[in-house]
């Protein structure tokens, strides 16, 4: 697999047949250090009765994640550095120091409701690979570089890929420094206060090639019965806010034509994103509403204020800005039915489909085939730290099959030992062949 950010990365020359037999890791230490990880920010969620795993970026329970795995990398014999924004990355030497690094990641802050997997999975596994080339002996041509993003989910501060986007260059420190979360709490101060405020510069000089494993978070690997697939690119996604203003009053004695009510013009809202997911209009439209809240919120008055969230997503870009703007048109038209009715929105997240290239897939495609891996190809659905590197080098994604139709961002997620054990052994044998290459 050949990758150079000039040229789009060359399909793997049989002229170089793998010199050694392929990698193996450890599988059950890659359990054990997943499961010991998700303990920290550990809960017991109602809904599921189930563990569940609050590990929201920047907190303290975040903090103590990012404590344990930089001691792992250390222990690991990787030398570690924290940028700007928080991200950590621990950097194993190559034989020759010249060449760029092929880099091996995900994020380990997590959702409030999530489970031991969600990004966790690309950073343990690729600590799993350096433990496993440590205890082979194999010192690789170009050194291999692990990073774990701040701030990849988003849910604090309200935009995702927040670290990945400053370091591949899509946002501003600045902006990402002046964010704040629900409380009002500033991004840059949050990173001071749990001590990883690193002063390695953010902007990253392009890797060699960037790898990351991640859990699919959908069916579709369970439904084909195979273990691991190759992404082929990452749908684009919109997330924005939108305030509506209304006027409180008594829920008893104000008529309906009195009223301006924000909590109806909200409610309004979610079943057109629905309605308009369901008309077909705009292709593979996926639309959420996840955050929903009025005010005062007492039994008996009108509200008079509301939020909500709009997740709008698309593998195709015209698709989802015909979406964005016939869901603005819509909103323009709720002061009709209830005059004096405000609606602001402020836009949270925009990215563009990403499409992952051609020959890296092939590449990790046959070096599936050569480990025994049956796989398919599949757009990722949910945003990665991968789409921000394909910015600035030729990426690779394995998704590794989830249980119970691949639910996420749920207690339920749950990937199987073996599965999570194939899935690192495949990103191993890419990284290290990647890791051999002159240009
Ligand atoms: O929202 C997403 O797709 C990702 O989990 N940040
Ligand atoms: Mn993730
Ligand atoms: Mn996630």
């Amino acid at each position: 697999m050949t990758t150079s950010t000039s040229q789009p990365p060359q399909p793997p020359s049989t002229s170089t047949p793998q010199t050694r037999p392929p990698l193996t890791i450890d599988p059950q230490r890659l359990w054990d250090s997943l499961m010991e990880l998700a303990t920290i920010g550990a809960y017991h969620d109602e809904a599921t009765g189930l563990v569940g795993v609050n590990r929201q970026s920047l907190t303290d329970e975040d903090a103590g994640g990012r404590r344990l795995v930089a001691g792992w990398m250390r222990e690991a014999g990787l030398s570690v550095t924290v940028d700007e924004m928080g991200s950590i990355f621990g950097r194993r030497d190559g034989t020759d120091p010249t060449l760029a690094p092929v880099m091996a990641g995900s994020h380990i802050d997590s959702v409030a409701t999530a489970g031991a997997f969600d990004g966790c999975l690309g950073v343990l596994g690729a600590l799993e690979v350096v433990r496993s080339l440590n205890e082979a002996g194999i010192r690789t041509k170009r050194p291999i570089e692990i990073a774990a993003f701040t701030e990849e989910e988003g849910v604090r501060f309200g935009t995702d890929m927040l670290g990945s986007a400053v370091a591949a260059g899509r946002l501003t420190l600045q902006y990402a420094h002046d964010l704040v979360d629900a409380a009002g709490l500033r991004f840059g101060d949050e990173l001071r206060r749990i001590g990883f405020a690193g002063d390695r510069p953010v902007r990253l000089e392009p890797p060699h090639a960037y790898l990351e494993c991640h859990i699919e978070q959908g069916p579709i690997l369970a439904q084909q019965q195979l273990a691991v697939g190759v992404v082929t690119g990452v749908q684009a996604i919109s997330w924005q806010k939108v305030t509506l203003h209304g006027r409180a009053a008594h829920a008893g004695t104000t008529p309906a034509e009195l009223r301006i009510d924000a909590g109806l013009a909200a409610a309004r809202i979610a079943v057109r994103v629905r309605e308009m997911v369901d008309s077909g209009r705009y292709g593979a439209l996926r639309g959420t509403v996840g955050h929903l809240r009025t005010w005062p919120g007492l039994p008996s008055v009108v509200p008079d204020r509301a939020e909500l969230t709009v997740d709008l997503r698309n593998p195709d870009d015209a698709h989802l800005s015909d979406a964005e703007a016939d869901l603005a048109a819509f909103l323009a038209t709720l002061p009709e039915e209830q005059p004096g009715l405000r609606v602001h929105t402020e836009r949270m997240a925009r990215t563009k489909q990403v499409p992952f290239a051609e020959s890296v897939q092939e590449a990790l495609e046959k070096i599936a085939s050569n480990l025994g891996y049956p796989t398919t190809r599949l757009m990722s659905g949910a945003g990665h730290d991968a789409q921000e590197m394909a910015a600035i080098t030729p990426v690779a994604m394995v998704f590794v099959r989830g249980q119970y139709d691949g639910i996420s961002h749920s207690p339920r997620e749950y990937s199987t030992p073996e599965d999570c054990a194939a899935g690192i052994t495949l990103l191993g044998n890419a990284l290290l062949q990647l890791a051999e290459e002159d240009r």
